[in-house]
């Protein structure tokens, strides 16, 4: 999608639609009552027939209108001008954007109607930028006859104050970015288990790094793994055909010296629960078990796109987790990279077993801050739904900023305790610690489980079951955390906003 902002008077632009907020009781926001004024009122007489309420998604399409430069004004409901604000901007444009897809119109542009203050112009186009980016997504490469739209959308134009300008163009260029790495992680989770193998989330890293001169991919293969001594990784992939890899990206945005952030994804592309195997239903979703992984893609390559100043290392242990002869039994005790020894009791508990060696793989990057990001716990999605993603870490000024990036975009967090009671429900009369926590608190052992292997620097760990997927009528993969981490990276690099 291309995205540009302009100024002057909206009646003027020559576009194939004018998008114009309404708000209920027939009240218009400033931008959209200039226009109404400019062209005689139109836009008031025809809410006067009370046939459109203005509830927050409904809509109304105006052809022709008199002395107006536009072909057509999509009239878009906007709720209650009180509760107002960027979210609610952004649901009510998704049906708008998705209905003038299936038109022939082929471009908008959108009359943002904002609130007040200069930051608003910012949060309000990322918004509707991520509006957008959710209304035209497709996922066909797997059907055998795709039906596009017979004119799809091509191009959002907004209009803005001069003095917005600035940072209207900014909300587009990073909207647009997020928007690009968040439709990578979808697809990637979008396809099934037997096309995204481990071989084939490598192969994606590589072309990202395709023409990119300060990102390098490098992947690790059993071998050098096992040099390594990753046997709480190879543990996992030891049950399935497909070799396990362990994909490196290095994105180098800023100063040779400056310490780099890094992105550890759990890249579990099935996870049918080996041995301790899962339920029949439902499993088909285990597929999207790699959207920590596909989430460290989309991630770097937003901040790929807009050429961050700043240090980025991508980390992405990539296996499957199948029952077989050779898999991991209960009860096996295995020796992790750093050394510590882990009794599995639970063969389904294999995220954590392949993040261990990758985050302590991690330390040789001398990180400033590690985040992982895994789909680690079903306990998580009992706790926050699919609302928040879990936040656990061991230092408080990340975990902050993370949660503070989550509430600024819509991607939220929300954090849990890593208190040191809880370390001893990982007790093992066999070997150095468990793999799993019995009963209570789920999401916290298992990260209390990945706190032994994060001692030597700053870490947070976001447990995303909940929110990189929607289950049900809607099922498919949603692309969180890409907004929440892009977020944060654009605030290190302190981008201008
Ligand atoms: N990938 C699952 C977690 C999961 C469950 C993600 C449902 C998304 C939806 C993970 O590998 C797993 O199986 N975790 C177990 C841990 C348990 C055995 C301690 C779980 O949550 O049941
Ligand atoms: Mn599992
Ligand atoms: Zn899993």
């Amino acid at each position: 999608m291309d995205y540009s902002c302009k100024t002057g008077p909206a009646e003027r632009v020559k576009t194939a639609c004018l998008v114009v907020g309404v708000f209920q009781k027939n009240r218009l926001p400033a931008l959209s009552k200039q226009l109404d004024d400019a062209i005689g009122g139109q836009v008031k007489r025809v809410l006067q027939r009370r046939d459109f309420s203005a509830d927050s998604g409904q809509s109304l399409l105006l052809y022709e209108p008199n002395d107006c430069a536009a072909t057509r004004i999509l009239l878009v409901g906007l709720g209650d001008e009180k509760a107002f604000r960027p979210r609610v901007l952004r649901n009510a444009l998704e049906p708008a954007i998705q209905q003038l897809n299936g038109m022939n119109a082929g471009e908008c542009t959108i009359l943002v109607p904002f609130a007040a203050g200069k930051d608003d112009v910012y949060r309000f186009i990322r918004e509707a930028v991520d509006a957008v980016e959710a209304a035209v997504y497709r996922f066909d490469q797997c059907k055998s006859e795709s039906k596009p739209p017979k004119k799809p959308l091509k191009h959002v134009d907004f209009v803005v104050s001069r003095s917005q300008l600035n940072a209207a163009k900014h909300a587009c260029a990073h909207g647009r970015a997020i928007g690009t790495g968040a439709r990578l992680a979808k697809d990637l989770a979008n396809l099934p288990g037997n096309i995204c193998t481990p071989s084939y989330l490598a192969e994606q890293a590589r072309s990202l790094a395709r023409g990119r001169r300060n990102l390098k991919v490098s992947v690790l293969d059993e071998a050098q793994m096992h040099k390594l001594g990753m046997g709480s990784l190879l543990s996992v992939s030891r049950g399935s055909r497909q070799p396990a890899k362990l994909i490196v990206l290095e994105y180098k945005g800023g100063k040779a010296d400056a310490k780099p952030v890094a992105l550890v994804g759990k890249g579990l592309t099935f996870d049918a629960g080996g041995i301790s195997i899962k339920p029949a239903a439902n499993m088909d979703e285990m597929k999207y078990d790699m959207c920590g992984g596909a989430s460290v893609l989309g991630t770097i390559a937003a901040c790929a796109e807009l050429d961050l100043p700043l240090n980025l290392v991508g980390v992405v242990p990539s296996s499957e987790n199948l029952p077989d002869g050779d898999a991991n039994k209960p009860g096996d005790i295995v020796t992790s990279m750093s050394g510590q020894t882990i009794e599995i009791l639970n063969t389904d508990a294999e995220g954590r077993l392949i993040l261990c060696d990758a985050l302590t793989y991690t330390e040789r990057f001398d990180p400033a801050a590690v985040i992982d990001i895994a789909t680690l716990t079903g306990a998580c999605i009992v706790a926050l739904g699919d609302q928040a993603s879990g936040l656990l870490a061991n230092d408080d000024v990340l975990a902050g900023q993370l949660l503070e990036s989550g509430t600024a975009c819509g991607d939220r967090a929300w954090q849990l305790p890593l208190w040191d009671e809880y370390q001893q429900q990982l007790d093992s009369n066999f070997a150095d610690m468990a793999n799993i926590g019995g009963k209570g608190a789920g999401t916290i052992t298992a990260a209390c489980f990945l706190s032994r292997f994060t001692k030597k620097f700053k870490w947070a760990h976001l447990d995303i079951a909940g929110t990189a997927w929607l289950s049900g009528a809607k099922k498919g993969a949603t692309g969180r955390p890409v907004p929440l981490l892009t977020e944060f990276l654009l605030r290190r690099a302190k981008a201008p906003m």
